[in-house]
């Protein structure tokens, strides 16, 4: 005889023995698992299990008190190389691995991006002025799991362009982060970006986007920072992925340098970035990489 399916009852014990309710149990079990299959083979997205979610946190945890770090020596006078040295240094002794390190070839263990710099910058030996702003882009891998964050930091005493810069970029991806929520879209995430920092005469960074993260350093989807409300895919827990919206005080345009990484405004007017990692839970959000916006 065929199997047939059989009704169960959405308040009766789960077939499973875990001693729950079927539609606390199984039945969104099911659906969970559907939806998985569907977002790997449709979009490539790998829908996160609560353990690996976890396991990213961690990751996070070890980054943002590295990012702490960082902050506290952050002064005029600084080379951009001691920042490597720092972030490389914590990161081994904690037991991770800096993920950027021989990453399609780039040299160091961290980006440090300086006033024009969007991102991507490569530590060495430029010497941070009183007046600068510095972001510094951190990305431990910690039991195979990647969190990946930045923050964009004054040296000194900020300019006043410094500070709207930096002001408009944080704002920025706070709001990018508010709009998170099962049933949201991803274009939802960049309209509330660009509608934003265009609003303030700032512009938003085309060419580098957020990204899925957590077993791998760049999965899917591609986050972008600009978009229309309602389009691109549809949020849905388990979804883990980086929003980092890059914002100049003049125009979008940029080029990379000699040394392929370092991308500048073309206009070599200030950029400033925050990213964050984020995780799609069942009611909102989850920061897996937090600190204040
Ligand atoms: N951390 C960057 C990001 O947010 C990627 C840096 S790639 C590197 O995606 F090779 F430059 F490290
Ligand atoms: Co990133
Ligand atoms: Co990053």
């Amino acid at each position: 005889m065929k199997n047939k399916a059989v009704k169960i009852g959405q308040n009766s014990l789960c077939p499973c023995g875990s001693g729950k309710k079927y539609k606390n149990c199984c039945r969104n079990k099911k659906i969970e698992i559907s939806i998985k299959e569907e977002y790997k083979r449709k979009y490539d997205i790998y829908l996160k299990e609560p353990h690996q979610i976890e396991g990213i946190r961690k990751s996070g945890k070890l980054l943002i008190s590295i990012l702490n770090q960082v902050e506290k020596m952050i002064k005029p006078g600084l080379k951009t190389e001691d920042i490597n040295t720092l972030v490389h240094e914590e990161t081994i002794k904690a037991g991770a691995i800096p993920a950027p390190l021989n990453y399609r070839g780039f040299p160091k263990s961290v980006c440090v991006s300086v006033n024009e710099v969007i991102c991507h910058g490569i530590p060495g030996d430029r010497v941070l002025k009183d007046g600068d702003i510095v972001n510094v882009d951190i990305t431990p891998i910690l039991d195979g799991y990647y969190s990946d964050a930045s923050k964009t930091f004054f040296v000194g005493t900020p300019s006043e362009q410094g500070k709207k810069i930096v002001s408009v970029a944080a704002e920025s991806l706070k709001r990018g982060i508010q709009t998170i929520a099962p049933g949201a879209t991803l274009g939802d995430i960049g309209y509330a970006i660009q509608s934003y920092a265009e609003s303030c005469g700032c512009s938003v960074v085309r060419e580098f986007v957020g990204h899925g993260v957590g077993i791998d350093f760049h999965e899917q989807p591609q986050v972008l920072h600009f978009g229309t409300r309602g389009k691109g895919t549809v949020l849905v827990p388990g979804m883990v992925f980086t929003i980092e919206p890059m914002i100049n005080l003049g125009k979008k345009e940029l080029h990379v340098l000699e040394d392929k990484w370092t991308a500048v405004t073309n206009d070599g007017s200030l950029s400033a970035q925050f990213e964050q990692t984020l995780a799609v839970t069942e009611t909102g959000w989850e920061s897996l990489t937090p600190y204040e916006l």
